[in-house]
């Protein structure tokens, strides 16, 4: 018996790639004093040792036709995403109607498989077809270009495939997402509290309300709405849409989001916050939380921090500040104090890195300065999941505070980004990306024909008027606002059919329709912003 046992191990060995030495020493000295030294051995050898202890497949895992058509693909990546992607000389946009465009494409599924070259060229009409937001003349929205550090960090999580809520299944990612938290928190200037990266700014934004309503009512959690006061939610009347909807989402109401004024710039007015709280108090109501914006949609104006802070304070409530899209500014000590001075006052904040910064589609970070809320407000102790009887720090196993179970790994790309540009690196892009946005207000305030909505805008957006010849000193006639309103979109869809760049374009309030031009890409040039100003000019001089 003895004798057959041995000569099986003698044979897997032969098949295997490891346990060599242990099992010679087993040989040689016999089975059973060797066996527990062994197995420690082979364990602490496995962690050293990117194999298995198993016998080697007698089949590539990767077949060579899948390889073959993976290499095809990462050209059509390379050449028709990334490096066309790129050329100004490449259109934004091969513009056609939904019809058309679904005629162009083959988009039936069939019962019968398709061919690599077949798969190819689907993958090659894709990219045809879509808007390249990696093009320089993109500036349509708030988030453009292309990092190659954040494209890289996105390929490599994509293969990974795997989910950010357990350190049994993410190692790496669940504390470098501690890591990175951490970091941006202390920019912030929160010392201590916690966060998550979820996926966008509009799910930060409902956190935000989520958790602080938790905070106030903790037994909302169980017995829900039934009973409650109504709460009441301040937001200014730029802020983004997405408190009205996560106001909505959570069952508090959007008739309970109350919009508050805002100056000329697109500021909250704190005095009207104030005296909107009072009010709603009056009425028997519960005020509980105000939302900041760090970086409006249309004008990047930024609310008054400190204000704001002081009233929160004086009030007991809530205060979150909406950073989504101007939070870039805290990475560059040159432009962060003036835009977000008592940002670390706030109890937590919404901070998009895919937009001003760059990192990709999406990197959005809820942070917040309490510790344990996010824990407690979202758990729900899934025993098949979160098992407290693990056997690692399961603190790391951080998927019980996301309102999702499975969770993307969005911290990656940043943190590669992060690594490869250096904390100097994003204080050059913030400084680019404000000189760049100055030398455009200049270039609309010297130019005929154009006329700045705000004449200094405190972010990047760039907002104008381009008023065609036809329309010039005819501001005080009856139809002139109308007949402005129409400009923008006549010219953007000329835009769009020509395919030369895209920016979006909106109404204000009483304002008609202007161009909004933002800035997140460092490598905007000054061509591409004379171009974007003779090119609107090209199209709309006959309007
Ligand atoms: C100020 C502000 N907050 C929140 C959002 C929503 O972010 P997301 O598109 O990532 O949901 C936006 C989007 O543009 C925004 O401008």
């Amino acid at each position: 018996m003895a004798d057959i046992a041995m000569s099986n191990i003698l044979t897997s060995l032969e098949d295997s790639s490891f346990s060599c030495s242990c099992a010679k020493e087993m040989i040689n000295g016999g089975i059973d004093g060797h066996l527990n030294d062994c197995s420690v051995r082979n364990l602490k050898s496995s962690l050293n040792d990117d194999t298995a202890n198993v016998k080697a497949p007698k089949k590539d895992p990767l077949p060579k036709d899948e390889e073959d058509f993976l290499k095809a693909v990462f050209q059509v990546i390379l050449e028709d995403g990334v490096r066309k992607g790129r050329d100004i000389t490449q259109k934004v946009v091969d513009f056609h109607q939904p019809d058309e465009l679904r005629t162009l494409l083959d988009l039936e599924i069939r019962d019968t498989p398709e061919d690599h070259q077949a798969l190819i060229k689907h993958m090659k009409d894709t990219v045809k077809y879509s808007v390249r937001t990696s093009h320089p003349r993109f500036f349509n929205q708030l988030f453009s270009g292309q990092n190659t550090y954040a494209l890289a960090g996105q390929w490599l999580t994509e293969t990974l495939n795997t989910s950010q809520y357990t350190f049994e299944v993410a190692p790496v990612f669940t504390i470098m997402e501690n890591v990175v938290l951490h970091k941006m928190r202390d920019i912030v200037g929160y010392s201590g509290g916690d966060g998550i990266f979820c996926p966008g700014g509009s799910i930060s934004n409902l956190y935000a309300l989520n958790v602080a309503r938790y905070r106030y009512m903790p037994d909302i959690k169980k017995t829900g709405l039934f009973g409650l006061p109504r709460l009441v939610v301040f937001t200014s009347k730029q802020s983004h849409y997405s408190i009205k909807k996560a106001a909505s989402v959570l069952g508090i109401g959007t008739n309970n989001v109350v919009l508050v004024d805002c100056d000329e710039r697109g500021k909250m007015i704190a005095s009207d916050l104030e005296a909107q709280i009072l009010r709603v108090k009056a009425e028997g109501a519960v005020p509980f939380f105000v939302n900041c914006t760090s970086g409006t949609t249309v004008l990047g104006a930024y609310d008054p921090l400190d204000e704001v802070a002081d009233i929160c304070e004086k009030h007991g409530l809530w205060m979150h500040v909406d950073a989504a899209w101007g939070g870039g500014v805290m990475m560059s000590p040159k432009y962060r104090a003036s835009r977000m001075r008592g940002v670390e006052r706030s109890d937590s904040i919404t901070w998009n890195p895919h937009k001003m910064m760059g990192a990709g589609q999406q990197c959005s970070a809820f942070l917040l300065k309490h510790e344990n809320l996010l824990q407690h407000c979202h758990e729900a102790k899934a025993k098949y999941l979160f098992q407290q009887d693990k056997f690692y720090d399961v603190s790391y196993d951080t998927g019980d505070k996301s309102i999702q179970c499975g969770r993307k790994v969005d911290v990656f790309k940043l943190w590669l980004m992060w690594k490869a540009k250096g904390n100097q690196g994003w204080h050059e892009d913030m400084d680019a990306v404000f000189d760049k946005t100055r030398y455009l207000v200049e270039k609309v305030k010297a130019r005929e024909g154009f006329k700045m909505v705000l004449d200094e805008p405190e972010c990047s957006n760039v907002c104008f008027w381009y008023i065609p010849p036809s329309l010039r000193g005819k501001e005080d006639e009856a139809d002139y606002k109308d007949k402005l309103h129409q400009v923008a979109p006549k010219i953007k869809e000329r835009m769009v059919l020509s395919g030369t760049m895209l920016v979006g374009y909106q109404p204000l309030g009483n304002k008609p329709n202007f161009f909004r031009q933002v800035f997140s890409s460092p490598s905007v040039t000054e061509e591409d912003l004379d171009f974007l100003l003779d090119e609107i000019e090209r199209l709309g001089e006959d309007l």
